[in-house]
């Protein structure tokens, strides 16, 4: 079984996949955390790219650049997402805030989503899972057996982005915190390769309105309409 949540940055999915996969006993497969790994080896590691990122740069980067991804593997351990390089545990660098943006710049190039394709079907083929993202249901697992899509509106997904302390949110005003979410929600929708879109099929959740439980019990509600778990 494949469940996929796609959406825009700062919907909440990843906190909810989290608790999905936890209640129902299911692998939790958080595609964001693998491209932030190849833009914090890209930048951090090999200091092949420098910040801010520019689509230019990235342009210049040859398909050996990206075989770097080759050496990224995921592991979902104790219901937390873990992310290595070279077998080297490097999650806790992953979530900062500093790595929204050249993940989203670097995301857009067809050699980083080439690179990351195959692994993210290897890692579901071997459980049941809940994988979230921005092409989940439309690009990489086209077959899967529930897709949602969870969005929120701008205003709502900027506070809770400025609220998630684990973030290590160094920006402080609404507005400049806003801007960035709608550049990076621009940057996903309009790129030619895996946008960001509504998949087929999919159950759209708007959340603006809803608490976080309100959210997981929908979700649960229909998952167990379609499926019966
Ligand atoms: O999900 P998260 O916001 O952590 O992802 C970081 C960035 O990685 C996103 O802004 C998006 O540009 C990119 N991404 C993607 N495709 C995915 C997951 C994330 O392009 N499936």
């Amino acid at each position: 079984m494949i469940i996929t949540i796609d959406g825009p940055a700062a919907s909440g999915k990843s906190s909810l996949a989290k608790v999905l996969a936890q209640k129902l006993d299911y692998y939790y497969l958080y595609t964001g955390l693998l491209y932030r790994a190849l833009a914090y080896i890209l930048v951090h590691a090999e200091h092949k790219l420098s910040l801010p990122v520019t689509p230019e740069e990235v342009r210049d980067l040859t398909p050996e650049d990206f075989a770097t991804a080759r050496h990224i593997s995921y592991r979902y351990l104790h219901n937390q997402p873990h992310v290595y390089h070279h077998g080297i545990d490097i999650t806790a660098h992953l979530t900062d805030a500093r790595l929204d943006q050249p993940a989203s710049v670097i995301s857009a190039y067809p050699h980083a989503r080439r690179a990351l394709l195959l692994l993210q079907r290897e890692i579901a083929q071997k459980h049941n899972t809940i994988a979230d993202g921005r092409d989940c249901g439309s690009v990489v697992f086209p077959d899967a057996d529930i897709k949602f899509f969870l969005t929120a509106d701008v205003d709502t997904r900027a506070r809770r982005l400025m609220a998630d302390h684990t973030r290590g949110n160094h920006e402080k005003i609404f507005e400049k915190v806003k801007a960035a979410l709608i550049e990076r929600d621009e940057r996903d929708k309009t790129r030619a390769e895996s946008p960001l879109v509504i998949p087929e099929g999919a159950i759209i959740v708007d959340n603006s309105t809803l608490t976080f439980d309100q959210t997981v019990a929908k979700f649960l509600q229909e998952i167990e309409k379609r499926c019966g778990i």
